[in-house]
This record gives C-alpha cells, sequence and structure tokens, in this order.
C-alpha cells in the first residue's frame, strides 16, 4: 500500500537549512529560514529566557499532564500583550496554547472549517505554509493582492475582499511584520479594515508572529486591536517563536474572540477537541518558561530589553540596505519602511539560484530574504553580489 505514495518535494524553506550547512565557504550568508540573528550571526537562547528555564528546573514538580488546552497560565498572561488593557474584551477572548504559530494557524483554520467556513482569503504574497495548511484541510485558498506594484500595501484589494465575503468566508491577515514582504497596513489602512471587517460576513482571522520585531509589542498589534474593537468575532494565532526565541520549543496560542462571552466554553470546547485528535497536547517546557518570565517584572523588563535589541538591529540593518540605494537593477531603498525579519527582492528563480551557486548566499526562491542574515561585515558583500547578478 505504501507504495502508492508519491514523493513529495521537501518543504523549500526547511531545505535551505540544510543547503546551508553543508556549503563550507566561509563568508556563506544565511539569508533562509526566519529565525533573527546577532550582529555575530548567532541565534543564542535570550538571558530571560535562561533564568526562567533555571527557576523551571528547580521548581517545577511534575510532568504529568496538562489537557488539551496546555499552560493556560501562559495563554493569559500573554493576553495583556496581544489585546491590551481590557485583555478579554469584556469577557468574550478565551485561548489555548499550541505547538508555534502553525499549531495555532492549524488549529484556527481547523474550528473555522468546523463552523462552516469552506473559503479562506488570503493576501499573496504569503507565509507558502499558509497554503499547506488550507490545501491539507482541503479549504479553498481565494487570493487577493496583499502589495501594490510600488511595494505599498493594497487597501484596495483587501476591502475589496472583505466587502465581497460570503457568509462563512475566512479573511487570514498578518497582523504585522508580513511575511514575506515585510509591508505592513499602516494604521490608518487597519482602521478602514477594521470599518470593513465589522460590516462584512467574512470572520478575520489575524496571525501576529513576529509581534514586537517590527515597531514595538504595543504598536505592532495596533491593527489585531483596531479589528478586534469593531468586529463581532475573530480567531487570533499568536506565536513566541520569534519574539521570545524559542523557535524549537514551539510556543504558540490560539485565542477565539466571541459575539457573546457566553458562547466561549463550546467555542473552547471545540477547539480542545480538534486539538485533541491533532497533536493532543501541546508540548509545556517554552510555554512554561514564557510564563515564568512573564509573572516576573525583572525576567519581563529584561526579555522586552533584549526584544528591544532585536528589533533596533533589524532596523539597523534595514538603514544600511536603503543607504545603499541602487544594487544593479534592485532598488534597495523600500526595505528602510518595511517591518520584521522579511523582504522580497524582485529576483528571478536564476538570479536566486546565482546568488547560491557563485556568493554563497542562501535565501527563498521567491526572492524573499532574512534580513536578520546580515550585519555591517557582510552587508557590503550582499550588496556588491546582488549588482553582479541582476546588472
Ligand atoms: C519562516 O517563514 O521562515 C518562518 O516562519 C519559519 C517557518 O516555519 O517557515
Amino acid at each position: 500500500m505504501l507504495e502508492s505514495l508519491t514523493p513529495q518535494p521537501p518543504d523549500a524553506l526547511l531545505a535551505l537549512i540544510k543547503l546551508h550547512d553543508e556549503d563550507d565557504r566561509p563568508d556563506k550568508i544565511d539569508l533562509g529560514v526566519g529565525v533573527y540573528r546577532t550582529g555575530q550571526g548567532d541565534t543564542p537562547v535570550f538571558a530571560a529566557v535562561k533564568r526562567a528555564e533555571e527557576r523551571l528546573v528547580n521548581e517545577q514538580d511534575s510532568k504529568s499532564y496538562l489537557g488539551p488546552e496546555g499552560d493556560i497560565g501562559f495563554v493569559n498572561a500573554l493576553m495583556p500583550y496581544l489585546f491590551g488593557k481590557d485583555a478579554t474584551m469584556g469577557g468574550r477572548i478565551a485561548g489555548m496554547q499550541t505547538p508555534g504559530g502553525t499549531g495555532a494557524v492549524r488549529l484556527a483554520l481547523a474550528l473555522a472549517q468546523k463552523a462552516g467556513t469552506r473559503r479562506v482569503h488570503l493576501g499573496l504574497p504569503s507565509w507558502p505554509n499558509h497554503a499547506q495548511i488550507l490545501k491539507d484541510l482541503d479549504l479553498e485558498l481565494v487570493g487577493f493582492d496583499h502589495a501594490t506594484s510600488e511595494g505599498k500595501a493594497d487597501l484596495d484589494s483587501v476591502l475589496g475582499v472583505i466587502a465581497a465575503a460570503e457568509p462563512g468566508d475566512t479573511v487570514l491577515l498578518h497582523g504585522c511584520c508580513h511575511n514575506p514582504t515585510g509591508i505592513d497596513y499602516s494604521n490608518e489602512q487597519w482602521d478602514a479594515i477594521a470599518d470593513a471587517l465589522s460590516q462584512s460576513a467574512a470572520i478575520p482571522l489575524i496571525d501576529t508572529a513576529y509581534q514586537g520585531l517590527g515597531v514595538g509589542m504595543k504598536e505592532d498589534a495596533y491593527g489585531l486591536r483596531a479589528v478586534l474593537a469593531k468586529v463581532p468575532e475573530a480567531l487570533i494565532a499568536q506565536s513566541c517563536d520569534k519574539n521570545f526565541g524559542l523557535y524549537r520549543d514551539r510556543v504558540g496560542a490560539f485565542y477565539a474572540m466571541a459575539k457573546d462571552g457566553s458562547q466561549l466554553e463550546d467555542i473552547m470546547s471545540n477547539a480542545a477537541a480538534l486539538a485533541r485528535a491533532n497533536w493532543s497536547m501541546p508540548p509545556d517546557h517554552g510555554a512554561a518558561a514564557v510564563r515564568k518570565i512573564l509573572r516576573d517584572d525583572e525576567l519581563t523588563a529584561l526579555w522586552l530589553e533584549e526584544l528591544e535589541t532585536m528589533r533596533t538591529r533589524l532596523r539597523q540593518v534595514r538603514a544600511k540596505l536603503a543607504e545603499a540605494g541602487q544594487s544593479g537593477a534592485i532598488d534597495l531603498k523600500p526595505l528602510g519602511g518595511q517591518n520584521g525579519l522579511f523582504s522580497v527582492l524582485p529576483l528571478a528563480k536564476s538570479q536566486v539560484e546565482a546568488l547560491r551557486k557563485d556568493h554563497a548566499i542562501y535565501m527563498a526562491g521567491s526572492g524573499r530574504i532574512n534580513v536578520a542574515g546580515l550585519h555591517m561585515g557582510n552587508i557590503e558583500k550582499f550588496v556588491d553580489a546582488l549588482a553582479k547578478v541582476s546588472s
């Protein structure tokens, strides 16, 4: 029976990790998968996480099961960062822990499907795994343009989709630090999106995987909060994999906002059943470490400081790229105004390949770069190589 399985290509983004590891050229540059790197090219464990882990080792007295909802202390501690002071919107939001942001997106979409969603509107390009999850769930992906040809967020496109949506449709939006383009909606655009969603038949699903890597924890939640303030119901996928640097520990959360708080129990019972059937329970360690940090003022301050260092470095790299201006046919100026880890360069597949083969520079086939892979010691080489392959 198993012979009938046809080979599947490896995930292109994850395959890059291996290709880069196998390259022994000393000046290789990894702009592939979305992990933060320091100016030395490392992805260290946050000091706040290390300290929380030490406390966990000393204080945790059981590894017994928690249940499909995972660490509810973690889920609740995150809520003010996502939703603001009234973190439950008057008792209308509840959540559960998930294996990473991917688990949260998967759970949100599976729940939407159970409630009647058949089509999901998604601005393209998007994180390739969004499409894979939709395909796996047998949900129809209806694409719209995320950005205009001038490299601005395309408000008309998203408003058109929201206005024309039919009952049961889901609109999947990136909360901040758009992956792959780095092009976010402005606050004014978010206000317009929130107004449109309040009149729409569609339910929004907001994927917030990079909060704090754009402008700030609060600033990056502007769109999410603007939408939640206006709509009757919403689904939210959150990740701590990036903003706590807990990638391999898979730390995420799923939240649902109901029209009325009395509906939450039924909604979350469905989410719990889906979680149980998918992964039973999320892994504990990373979420427990985040809970420890967020329940301790000193560790919270340390974490926020470390996050700010990351954000500042990303901004410096972006400023330096923008300063380089034109490199061959590639205009790097727009990168200065984009947010988060990613930007997309208008490179053909053959140029991406030439960068890898001739210059040991690794990036996704779409031309997406992770700007965190650049630092003052390799930006010049990168800009020169871009000129060489694109002139
Ligand atoms: C990325 O887009 O590089 C990250 O979100 C990692 C992943 O899981 O794809």
